[in-house]
């Protein structure tokens, strides 16, 4: 194997691995992270309101993943802006806010045609806001940018990065019988190796993830939240990347991802929990306070987003202005709700909600990640 960190690897080889990927370690805990993701698609289907998830779950996945990138941007500012991304000011939230757009165009795309190296192209545009054909310029590499250092340069030349595309995107539909977690694993290394873009290979290579699982139905919404389990264990990611490419290791990199997932799946299933029981407190508070009883979509559109503006209570409960500012306002006076000023609106914050949401489930490790 020829490999050198300053030299575009052009013998990356295709998929698959040659060496046994699904042992018995990666086997055991494949299971254990198909079966939390499974509680998590379960538990997700009993929320009556899938936009609850999808809307929040979205946004924590586009921080945790642009953060990664260094676009820092804080979750209030990321949800105050979440229905208005052109008002927001900050040049780092509408880039998590336009990651999050792409995860939502990719999970619609791939509903209606099979996810393929278009479905990246689509993704990363999206993220980057201009047109990311493949790279035809020698380059690019992952290094230090201060000293020029390379750690890993990839392949160069657009037909040779083609070649390999067309190989990533036949090995996700192929039929080697792996379990799509495993699948998911490999191909996310493989579309790292081969570095695509001139920008944006992490962040579409999250969102491909993503959609990888809900083609293979194994996920019906795009709410498997792992980038914030990337981003905790960034030099893991980064290594582990490196260790299949200097050393093939493949089994270390399968079950970190698959550690991953099990992770993310599990603190998911906690959150959604505390959603559901806080939305039934809030049910009785609305039912003591309200003069005409609960009003359904108004305890719904109190969690579409934890900002709620005064027009979205007046659209979806169909009610006058002075009405939908009243209602917010009476759950102000309790302290369910807090009202800030944004721009030249006011804004009422469900704190409890952002808070859980934001909140660290705190889920242990499983035993078998000792080996990474
Ligand atoms: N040694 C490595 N080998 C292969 N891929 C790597 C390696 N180190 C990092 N990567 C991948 O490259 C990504 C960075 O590439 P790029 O800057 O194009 O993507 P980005 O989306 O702009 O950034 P980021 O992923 O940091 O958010 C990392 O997120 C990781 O997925
Ligand atoms: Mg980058």
């Amino acid at each position: 194997m020829t490999w050198q960190a300053d030299e575009p690897y052009n013998d990356l080889p295709h998929l698959p691995p040659q060496s046994e990927i699904e042992t018995r370690t990666v086997l055991k805990l494949a299971i254990e992270a198909r079966a939390a993701l499974a509680s998590l698609e379960q538990a997700a289907q009993g929320m009556p309101n899938a936009a609850v998830l999808i809307n929040s779950i979205g946004l924590l996945e586009a921080q945790a993943s642009s953060e990664i990138e260094n676009i820092v941007t804080t979750t209030d500012e990321l949800f105050k802006y979440a229905q208005a991304e052109s008002a927001a000011t900050d040049p780092a939230t509408r880039e998590a806010l336009r990651y999050r757009t792409a995860l939502y165009e990719g999970f619609r795309s791939v509903q209606v045609r099979p996810l393929s190296v278009s479905t990246a192209v689509e993704v990363c545009t999206l993220i980057k806001q201009r047109d990311m054909g493949i790279r035809r310029l020698a380059g690019t590499y992952i290094g230090n940018p201060a000293t020029h250092q390379a750690i890993y340069t990839p392949p160069t030349g657009e037909s040779t990065i083609r070649d390999k595309l067309t190989n990533w995107q036949d090995f996700i539909h192929g039929d080697d019988d792996l379990d799509p977690l495993v699948t998911m694993a490999v191909a996310h290394y493989q579309f790292e190796a081969i570095h695509p873009f001139e920008d944006g290979n992490g962040r579409t290579g999250r969102v491909l993830n993503v959609l990888l699982l809900v083609s293979a139905g194994l996920l019906s919404q795009p709410i498997l939240y792992l980038s914030k389990y990337i981003i905790e264990n960034k030099s893991s990611y980064y290594r582990l990347l490196q260790g299949v490419t200097e050393d093939q290791d493949w089994q270390s990199w399968t079950l970190f991802m698959l550690e991953g997932i099990r992770q993310t799946s599990v603190s998911t299933v906690h959150k959604i929990r505390a959603i559901k029981e806080l939305q039934q407190h809030l049910h009785e508070v609305l039912r003591d306070t309200m003069s005409g009883g609960v009003n359904a979509d108004f305890l719904a559109v109190l969690f579409e987003q934890p900002y709620c503006r005064i027009a979205s209570v007046m659209s979806r409960c169909s009610v006058s202005r002075p009405t939908a500012t009243s209602w917010l306002n009476g759950l102000v006076e309790v302290g369910v709700l807090l009202k800030v000023p944004v721009g030249r609106e006011r804004l009422y914050v469900n704190t409890a909600f952002m808070d859980l949401l934001t909140r660290d489930e705190g889920v242990a490790a499983a035993e078998a990640p000792t080996l990474f």
